[in-house]
């Protein structure tokens, strides 16, 4: 990937959160690069965006296969104040989790043979603009799947996982923003 000047001149910082690093690679308008060194990293990362959600949101959790979409998912949801096991819905296609500060739906699109099936569990009441929406495999939602205002692609790199994100909405942004600083 050809990088822009000042996306080279980006000071390479490492952060500490919660004991974990996160290693910035450079920040772009829309897309933030960081890399994840391993699970505990990556719950510390879904941890650390859960802190900065004030309101709602839909967040797309996009990769391959045991990329580490639930990972993220389950580190955020434990620090919304989730107790006990936090699994993928792969057969139920939606976990709900009412929670004191707002609703929040974990979404697993996995399964889904036909984006119509969205319709079906009635999903416009889900994503109103109150809750907060996680949605792995988004991409077979289709068009039944409103936009996302954040969407954190993983991808395997080495032993660990290199993570995009990608705003498309000024909530998208404040978010991205605060999780790569
Ligand atoms: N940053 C990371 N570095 C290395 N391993 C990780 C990282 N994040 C998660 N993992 C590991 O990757 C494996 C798969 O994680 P997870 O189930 O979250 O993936 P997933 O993307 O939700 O999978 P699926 O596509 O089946 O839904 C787990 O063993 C987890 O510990
Ligand atoms: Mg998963």
């Amino acid at each position: 990937m050809a990088l822009g000047r000042e996306a080279q001149g980006c000071a390479r910082a490492t952060l500490q959160v919660a004991n974990e690093h996160f290693e910035p690679i450079f920040n772009a308008v829309l897309c933030r690069l960081m890399f994840v060194a391993d699970e505990v990293a990556m719950l510390a990362l879904g941890a650390r965006l859960a802190a900065f959600i004030d309101g709602g949101a839909c967040i797309w959790l996009e990769g391959e296969l045991g990329s580490g979409k639930t990972t993220f998912a389950r580190g955020l949801l434990r620090a919304l104040g989730v107790k006990g096991a936090v699994k993928s819905p792969t057969y139920t296609l939606v976990e709900p989790y009412e929670l004191p500060t707002r609703p929040v739906y974990h979404f697993d699109l996995y399964r889904l043979a036909d984006g119509e099936e969205l319709e079906a569990i009635g999903v416009r009441d889900y994503f109103d603009n109150q809750a907060l929406c996680l949605v792995e495999w988004p991409e077979r939602g289709g068009d039944y799947l409103p936009a996302a205002d954040l969407r954190i692609h993983i991808a395997y790199q080495g032993e660990g996982r290199e993570i995009r994100l990608e705003a498309n909405s000024e909530t998208g942004k404040h978010l991205a923003a605060l999780l790569r600083e």
